[in-house]
């Protein structure tokens, strides 16, 4: 199990499990003697709220885990509580992006210095489907607590041995060495061209 893997070889002292779902990281932290704080929406526990982070009455005192773990939702595939606050249910998917922001800069606050954090994601259904083999830098810009890189990803579809050269831009700013907002903005039109061979006749809805 990937959880009790990572949990072994970090060796975390405490573990923040904010969308524990049926509770596979509490488990597996009862069972290897790991304190773990676990909450989820069905709890009534928002991640994506900024008051348990920040101001007077938060929940949590920032930088006290050594570990996250994160497991979200997609959006509209499964819908997990009848909570409008559940992420899988926002409306659009630039809401749900936003919110996926927000947990994600939520959680890094939860981090100790040299903490990780794990998020479960698409990557699993992604890496069945592409072979991530090369990832470049090819531009990086730094001003202050702002940063911007542009990233060449070198991927194999493992369908039709194709390879995909795809690029994706990110955008953080940080505050007291840590990150407080990440932006990434993927050309997901050309991948899909790629992935297809292809290029996307548009000429009839252009
Ligand atoms: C993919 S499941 C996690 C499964 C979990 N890893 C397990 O072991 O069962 C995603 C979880 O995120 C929870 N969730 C959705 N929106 C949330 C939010 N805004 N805050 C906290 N938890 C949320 C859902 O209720 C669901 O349990």
């Amino acid at each position: 199990m990937l959880i009790r893997d990572l949990l072994l070889y970090y060796k975390p002292g405490k573990v923040f499990d904010p969308m524990s779902g049926s509770g596979t990281c509490r488990d597996v932290c009862q069972e290897l003697g790991i304190d773990c704080w676990s909450g989820d929406i069905h709890k009534g526990f928002d991640l994506c709220a900024p008051h348990h982070f920040y101001g007077e009455g938060r929940s949590f005192e920032p930088y006290g885990f050594d570990f996250v773990w994160i497991h979200p939702p997609y959006w509209r595939q499964k819908l997990y509580a009848a909570d409008s606050r559940d992420l899988s249910r926002a409306a659009t998917l630039d809401e749900f992006l936003e919110r996926y922001a927000l947990a994600i800069v939520h959680c890094s606050r939860m981090l100790r210095k040299g903490g990780k954090l794990a998020v479960l994601d698409m990557c699993r259904e992604v890496s069945a489907v592409l072979h991530l083999v090369q990832c470049d830098r090819e531009t990086a810009l730094v001003s202050g607590e702002s940063a911007a890189a542009l990233v060449r990803l070198t991927a194999v579809d493992r369908r039709t041995g194709r390879t995909l050269s795809l690029r994706l831009a990110q955008f953080a700013t940080f505050r007291d060495d840590r990150l407080v907002s990440l932006k990434a903005i993927f050309d997901s039109f050309d991948a899909v061209e790629q992935t297809l061979g292809h290029q996307i006749d548009l000429s009839a809805v252009a």
